[in-house]
């Protein structure tokens, strides 16, 4: 299945019609227990373990990223922590400077105490990496695009010191699915999703997973799956399979939006700065042109120039119409307008929120399906009220 171009692997892989009555749309099957034989092992048995349209799902998922196998959890994080659970005490982790402020929260308030350690770094050199290297280093966990500066990491560069070092890397692609790039081209080891975003991209579900070719790492996902039980319900895996098929479109279309709409605020004297990997004076534009195809996808991220502006004010103005919302997360078909400093990053101290940058006049835009030009009014009716 997976020779086939993702566009079609995206509503067929995974799939087949039902043998039974011949039904194209997935076959969503709520049972939570299934009839056995005496002394016969059976595929299905008790929902926490395997569930056929759960089974669809993590099937479609690792056929998209072309290989491997897939994990399905019930949010973004459960996978990341279902997949720092497969850690022991006196383990280590590399993870970037810019990470999502869940992953932090997660590694410091709760594996940390569990005797995992963490050292965040900078991921743009060899040396930089290296430095952060200990005897215990299991891994490094990046993020493909960095939030919110849409710092792309070079996958190259990751995947020659991985080979280097035997250090296995895992790339949360949360912001960059396998409609723009796929990390195991690149030599990764594990590949993770909030799947609430792009791939289900309905602003509907929570969803989370981890593709891995690594037999050893994917049946101890599957024990955690099992034993752990954090499993998303067979209602939202079959949203996720239905959001999925239109990925690509969905794609293309946030990423031309965002474009035109970071142009537009890159050109307004009212805003000090713009973070978005498509424009050419951001500084990772190159090695975003280098992984990304057909578009950079929908979220960029600007800055207000005045100090002295009446946030609330430009907040209130901008969502006055129902067009754009003041909210958490991305890549849904409504335009989201978030705050990192309070938001994604909130749990980030003072201190680490201003080595990034992440100022409290920094707002994230994720562009949803509606006519940039409208998103543009919306934006330029908040920049003039202040
Ligand atoms: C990069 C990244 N990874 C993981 C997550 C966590 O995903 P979820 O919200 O599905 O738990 C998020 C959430 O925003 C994210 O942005």
């Amino acid at each position: 299945m997976s020779d086939y171009d993702l566009q079609t692997l995206l509503v067929h892989g995974g799939e087949r019609p039902d043998p039974y009555t011949g039904a194209i749309a997935p076959n969503l099957v709520r049972s939570k227990t299934y009839k056995q034989e005496f002394g016969v092992n059976s595929k299905y048995e008790y929902s926490r373990a395997q569930n056929p349209t759960r089974l669809v799902l993590e099937e479609k998922l690792a056929c998209l990223e072309g290989g491997g196998r897939a994990s399905v959890f019930s949010s973004g994080l459960a996978a990341e922590a279902n997949l720092f659970l497969t850690l022991s005490p006196g383990d280590h982790i590399i993870i970037p400077s810019e990470v999502y402020g869940g992953t932090l929260r997660l590694l410091r308030n709760v594996f940390v105490p569990y005797g995992i350690t963490y050292t965040q770094s900078d991921l743009s050199s060899v040396e930089n990496i290296k430095k952060n290297i200990t005897p215990n280093t299991k891994y490094f966990f990046i993020e493909a695009l960095t939030n919110p500066s849409l710092i792309p990491i070079d996958l190259e560069l990751m995947d020659e010191v991985s080979m280097e070092t035997s250090i296995p890397y895992i790339a949360d692609m949360t912001f960059c699915p396998p409609s723009t790039m796929r990390a195991f081209d690149y030599g990764a080891f594990a590949v993770i999703h909030s799947v609430s975003k792009y791939l289900s991209g309905h602003n509907d579900v929570l969803a989370g997973v981890v593709i891995t070719r690594d037999d050893k790492l994917h049946d101890r996902l599957k024990f955690l799956q099992k034993t752990v039980g954090a499993i998303l319900s067979p209602d939202e895996c079959y949203r996720c399979i239905q959001g999925i098929k239109t990925l690509q479109v969905r794609w293309e279309k946030v990423s031309e939006s965002a474009l035109e709409v970071a142009s537009y605020l890159f050109d307004n004297e009212k805003i000090s700065r713009v973070l978005y990997p498509g424009l050419e004076s951001h500084p990772g534009h190159n090695i975003a042109e280098k992984y990304m195809r057909k578009g950079y996808g929908g979220v960029l991220s600007f800055e207000i120039a005045s100090e002295n502006c009446d946030l609330k004010k430009f907040v209130d103005e901008v969502q006055r119409d129902g067009i754009v919302t003041y909210g958490e997360s991305l890549a849904s078909p409504e335009t989201l307008l978030a705050y990192p400093y309070t938001m994604s990053h909130g749990s980030l101290t003072s201190e680490e929120k201003e080595k990034l940058k992440i100022t409290p006049r920094l707002f994230r835009l994720s562009l949803g399906l509606e006519s940039p030009k409208d998103i543009i009014h919306e934006l330029g009716r908040g920049l003039e009220a202040v």
